[in-house]
Order: structure tokens, then C-alpha cells, then sequence
């Protein structure tokens, strides 16, 4: 599938997860096939007043392209800087219209914006200009049940030149509870003509299948699906070129986590890694005898070293 300019090898993306989807993480899901991987949203603010943290999550390497960068802001000249600043490192350029946080969505954006689409309008025109590069968004149905306005949105970045529009269709005042209704989805994608992209509630390769029946979307986000269990994306693409589904043994799961805490490791150092690794560990290890027991003791953790040894000797155990 193409995404303006951007052709992907397949449709199954990685989504965008602020806290989650550092440089490990997406070369970890890249591993396992992700025809496109996103960076969590970076403020267009802190891009713009050159922070140094911000700047930050925009290291990469070669080998995960093509990366999307997410950028989240309110004000349009902003927004334009900052695409200037991450244009060399992008191939695709996406605008967070979603994120339902407090913190973001009292600062004007996030899916703040979803309540004022003449902002929006504005914002997108302002990014259009500012590259050449594919440019998406990656909204909710709307601010509310009363408010669900997704299709004038979605109208709105066709004519503003957006190259795809990602949909998250549960409302801001949602967040995370309910069902993300698949029939908002479909609905966008009968009436654009640019590429639909799906995501909420895929957790099983049966859910990719039943995302693009259901919806016809053109691609698929996977994300808290892919929580220690980046063998979703391998099973989603089996799905989609309809081939058997392979699922990993003990010894793969235990070769791909220790992967991710020596990325870790070398791209954030040892303290850092400690904080970071604690929340994937556990999730490679659910559901696996012993889990509890584990995760317990990687939350007193206090070297890697000792990270490294409770993970071989969990998967030693589970072995038997
Ligand atoms: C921890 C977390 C962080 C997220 N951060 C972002 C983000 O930075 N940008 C964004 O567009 N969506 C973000 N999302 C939303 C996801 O990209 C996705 O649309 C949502 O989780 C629904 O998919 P799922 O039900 O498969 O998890 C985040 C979700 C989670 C759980």
C-alpha cells in the first residue's frame, strides 16, 4: 500500500505509544515485519523552543525506516517548525489529533483539537506547506457521543493534502473504556478517497482479520496488543497474505526479550533501562507459569545484571 509518496511492504503499522515506543521498542516490532513504525508523540513546542529531551526521541537508526513521527501541538506556525526540525529523520510526518490526556488536551491539543476543526484546518494547511514528505493524522470518532465529527475531519485533511487518516474510534471522553466501534472506521472509509487506517481493540491475529472485514480499512495499528507479545504483528501479516500462523516457543520468547533489554541497554544506558525494562519483562513473561512470582521480583530489581539473570532463569524454569 502507498501512503502518498511512502510505499510499505504491508499494512500492519505500529502505533504510536507515548512511553512505550522509544528506538528498542520499534526495532523490536520492525524485527517482526511492521510495514511502518511511529515514534510516540513529540510536542511541537518543545521541538520549536529546542528542548533538548524532546529532541531526544527523535534518535533513530537506518535500520527501523520507514519511521513516522508524531507530532502533537496547537499552534500552526509552531507545528511548521517543528516539521522543519523533523523532516530529515521522518518519512512520514503524522499529527496527533487523539491524545485524550489532561495535560495535552488542556494546552489546545491532542483531541482537544477535535473540537474546534477550523483549528484544525488550520494546522494542517500550516503542516502542508512546511513539507513535501507524506503527512497523516490519527484521530477519534470526536470529542463525545454527542460530537462525533470524525467524517468532517476526516473531509477536512483530504482537502487539506493529508496523505491518510489514522482512526481511533472511541471518543476523547471515552479514553480507554468501552469498545472501539470498527463501524466509525468503515464509515470513514467509504466516504474518503485517501487511505483509511484502523486501530483500537487488536489483540488476537482473529481481531486483524475481523478489522479489515468489518471496516475495509487499507492498514491496521497495532498497540497494546503488541505488549510484550510483538509476535501480533508476525501472526497480522501471516493474516494478511493468508498464511499459516506461526506462534513462538519458550526459547523465542526468551531470545527476543533478552534482545530488547540489551537495546535497551545500549541505547539508554543502565539506569535508565532499569526504569524502562521493568513494565516489557513482565509482559513477555504473562500468562507463562511462574509470571507473578517473576514479576515481583523484577520489580525489586537493582542491576541489570540481576534483570539478566531473572529472565534466563524464568525461561530456564518454564522450560521444564
Ligand atoms: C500507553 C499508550 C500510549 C499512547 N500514546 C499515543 C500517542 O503518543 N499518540 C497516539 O496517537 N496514540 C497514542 N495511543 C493510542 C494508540 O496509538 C492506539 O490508537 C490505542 O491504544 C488503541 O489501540 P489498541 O486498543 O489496540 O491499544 C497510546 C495508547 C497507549 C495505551
Amino acid at each position: 500500500m502507498h501512503i502518498g509518496s511512502l510505499e510499505l511492504d504491508n499494512p500492519i503499522i505500529l502505533a504510536p505509544m507515548a512511553g512505550i515506543t522509544d528506538l528498542p521498542y520499534r526495532l523490536i516490532m520492525k524485527s517482526f515485519g511492521a510495514g511502518l513504525v511511529f515514534t510516540e508523540m513529540i510536542s511541537a513546542n518543545g521541538l520549536y523552543f529546542n528542548g533538548s529531551t524532546t529532541r531526544e526521541l527523535l534518535k533513530t537508526v537506518p535500520a527501523e525506516a520507514p519511521l513516522g513521527v508524531q507530532l502533537f501541538g496547537d499552534q500552526p506556525q509552531r507545528v511548521a517548525e517543528a516539521i522543519k526540525v523533523v523532516e530529515e529523520t521522518a518519512q512520514l510526518i503524522d499529527i496527533n489529533l487523539g491524545c485524550p490526556v489532561k495535560k495535552v488536551v488542556r494546552s489546545g491539543a491532542g483531541s482537544a483539537l477535535m473540537r474546534d476543526p477550523v483549528r484544525i484546518a488550520q494546522l494542517l494547511r500550516a503542516a502542508r506547506q512546511a513539507t513535501d514528505k507524506p503527512l497523516t493524522i490519527k484521530m477519534r470518532s470526536g470529542w463525545d457521543s454527542e460530537n462525533t465529527n470524525y467524517l468532517e475531519i476526516g473531509h477536512i485533511a483530504e482537502q487539506e493534502g493529508v496523505n491518510a487518516v489514522t482512526i481511533h474510534p472511541r471518543t476523547r471522553v471515552q479514553m480507554f473504556g468501552g469498545k472501539a466501534d470498527w463501524q466509525h472506521i468503515k464509515d470513514l472509509k467509504q466516504r474518503l478517497s485517501i487511505p483509511v487506517i484502523g486501530s483500537g481493540d487488536i489483540f488476537t491475529a482473529g481481531d486483524v482479520k475481523a478489522i479489515f472485514e468489518t471496516s475495509g480499512c487499507d492498514a491496521i495499528m497495532i498497540a497494546r496488543g503488541g505488549y510484550g507479545n510483538p509476535w501480533l504483528i508476525r501472526q497480522a501479516i501471516e493474516t494478511v497474505f493468508d498464511q499459516p500462523l506461526s506462534s513462538p516457543s519458550p526459547e523465542e520468547r526468551f531470545w527476543v526479550a533478552q534482545r530488547h533489554l540489551k537495546l535497551s541497554l545500549e541505547v539508554f544506558g543502565p539506569t535508565k533501562t532499569l526504569g524502562l525494562m521493568r513494565k516489557h519483562l513482565c509482559w513477555y513473561t504473562r500468562g507463562i507459569n511462574n509470571a507473578a512470582a517473576f514479576r515481583l521480583k523484577i520489580n525489586q530489581s537493582q542491576s541489570i545484571g540481576q534483570m539478566f539473570m531473572l529472565l534466563e532463569e524464568f525461561f530456564i524454569n518454564a522450560g521444564r
